[in-house]
């Protein structure tokens, strides 16, 4: 595992991106594994600028989200359809037919976990996965509990979750209380993860990948297992590390 230390979100941006875009430009039809929330929105904006300014090119890309919530259509300024079309996707030349997100409004959202698992099984594995991280350390919708849940699977968020996700919403109430995301097997199944961890909250999540123990009970220090993950911070989310740890150069 390596720890990236950036000063500013802004550089944060620029290194994550320029890790996805040497991904890219060794394969051009690559899977990426893509994640929504506040952490990747500056790497999407650095990537959009590089495929308009036409050094990077996203027509043979295919990607996979992670999560998305039960009860949203794609339509609603809160999913993470709506979320990745504003963000990412109308801002690039890709397919839209090679973009997959769960179905947050699918009629059985069992079965459409299920399909998803398929799908993602009937793909390459991702070149990489980007990955943002909750302030409980939770990874994709993969809440702290008693397991690790392997496969794509419908999960409830955590009072945390909903009251962190309350910024997004207009009020708290609005936000689902359920979601469909990948499980941990899917995301480890990545040649490369790039993990993103932003501002002082995160300093705990951040500080339980250096050193803590693998548990359920803070799901991504199971990330510790792959052999190529990169977290990049900001100082404030590097808070807590170990100085010894943190490595500038992104390569
Ligand atoms: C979103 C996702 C979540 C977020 C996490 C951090 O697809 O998978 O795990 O990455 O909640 O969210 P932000 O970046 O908004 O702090």
């Amino acid at each position: 595992m390596k720890f990236i230390v950036k000063e500013s979100k802004e550089e944060v941006a620029v290194a994550a991106a320029d890790l996805v875009e040497k991904v890219i430009r060794r394969d051009p039809a690559c899977v990426l594994g893509l994640a929504t929330g506040s952490s990747p929105v500056g790497m999407y904006q650095e990537l959009a600028r590089r495929c308009k300014d036409g050094d990077l090119d996203f027509s043979a890309v295919t990607t996979v989200n992670l999560d998305e919530y039960i009860g949203l259509n794609a339509e609603h300024d809160q999913s993470y359809h709506y979320f990745m079309k504003e963000n990412f996707f109308s801002h690039i030349n890709i397919d839209m037919e090679k973009t997959h997100v769960p179905e947050g409004d699918a009629e059985d959202a069992e079965e459409e976990a299920q399909r998803y698992e398929k799908l993602l099984k009937s793909l390459e594995p991702c070149a990489v996965q980007l990955l943002g991280i909750g302030i409980n350390g939770h990874i994709g919708f993969n809440e702290p509990g008693d397991d690790f849940k392997l496969e794509t699977h419908v999960t409830s968020l955590t009072k945390e979750t909903i009251t962190s996700n309350a910024r997004f919403f207009d009020s708290i109430e609005e936000v689902p209380n359920l979601a469909i995301t990948m499980g941990m097997g899917s995301i480890l199944r990545a040649r490369r993860i790039i993990l993103i961890a932003l501002g002082e909250s995160k300093q705990a999540a951040v500080k339980a990948l250096e050193d803590a123990l693998i548990t359920p009970k803070v799901p991504a220090t199971i990330l510790k297992v792959h052999p190529d993950l990169t977290v990049i911070c900001d100082r404030e989310a590097a808070g807590l590390l170990d100085r010894k740890n943190i490595i500038s150069d992104p390569s």
